[in-house]
């Protein structure tokens, strides 16, 4: 099997290109929008891959001092000049990293083994009056996670997990964090794109298999289509502002 990093270091040429929300200005601004009213002060965004949110944020609100970390140096390799590059795994963060003002993390806890305890080291990066964005695309219910996860799964060992908007603000505030302000806007995906995004391919009986378990009440809570050969389904963007629960400051 391979790393994750191994798996962007082999998507990252072409990973803004291929998807669909990476580098979409209209899923950005939702993560401005949250933070329009805050000096940003320093600003790291972990798991940031190709810098294009960090980019965008900052491009618009401003930052004493923008990072990108990120554990795959093929994706580092197309942040944009003016950004400092940190080759780094969350995990592996401490004091010698600094502290920050404002911390972004999109469609990264997926593909981490601990999302608690990645989110327990970023709290201890954010400084006391500090805020950090979390940003994931989730399903409407726990079955429609559940099959969209196997979907995941089979595409690449390394895509741990699809919550709903309740595991996620469940894992949020078991984390010790408090959410301020959010929002959830439908994403409309495709099979066939998601398939595009992906660094393994799927044997077609598993294919086959996986299409085979879709039942009447996935199709309605997903919206799933027929596009042609292919289906297009409905998802949701979480956008979270959250801050340290007041009892772990
Ligand atoms: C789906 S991409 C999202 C990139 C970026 N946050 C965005 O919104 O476009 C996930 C990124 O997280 C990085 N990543 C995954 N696990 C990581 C970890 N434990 N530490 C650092 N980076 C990690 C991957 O290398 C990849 O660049």
């Amino acid at each position: 099997m391979v790393s994750n990093s191994e798996e962007f270091d082999v998507r990252a040429s072409d990973y803004q290109l291929r998807s669909n929300w990476s580098s979409s200005p209209e899923v950005a601004a939702a993560a401005v929008q949250l933070l329009t009213d805050r000096d940003l002060g320093s600003l790291l965004d972990a798991g940031g891959g190709t810098g294009f949110l960090a980019d965008y944020v900052v491009g618009r609100l401003g930052a004493a001092r923008t990072v990108v970390l990120d554990e795959s140096l093929g994706m580092l390799s197309h942040v944009p000049p003016g950004l400092v590059r940190v080759a780094k795994a969350i995990e592996a963060l401490d004091a010698s990293d600094g502290m920050f003002d404002t911390i972004l993390l999109r469609q990264v806890l997926h593909y981490v083994e601990d999302p608690a305890d990645v989110l327990r080291v970023l709290s201890g990066r954010l400084a006391a009056s500090g805020v950090m964005y979390v940003g994931q695309i989730v399903a409407p219910d726990p079955v429609a996670a559940d099959w969209l996860q196997s979907v995941a799964r089979a595409m690449s060992p390394n895509r741990r997990r699809v919550w709903t908007p309740v595991s996620l603000l469940s894992l949020i505030s078991r984390s010790g964090l408090s959410l301020t302000r959010g929002s959830i806007v439908p994403h409309v995906d495709a099979l066939s794109s998601w398939v595009s995004r992906s660094a393994q391919q799927v044997d077609p009986r598993e294919w086959e298999r996986l299409l085979g378990t879709l039942t009447p009440e996935l199709c309605s809570a997903m919206d799933i289509q027929h596009r042609g050969a292919g289906l297009q389904y409905r998802l949701y963007w979480m956008h979270c502002l959250v801050t340290v629960a007041p009892a772990r400051k």
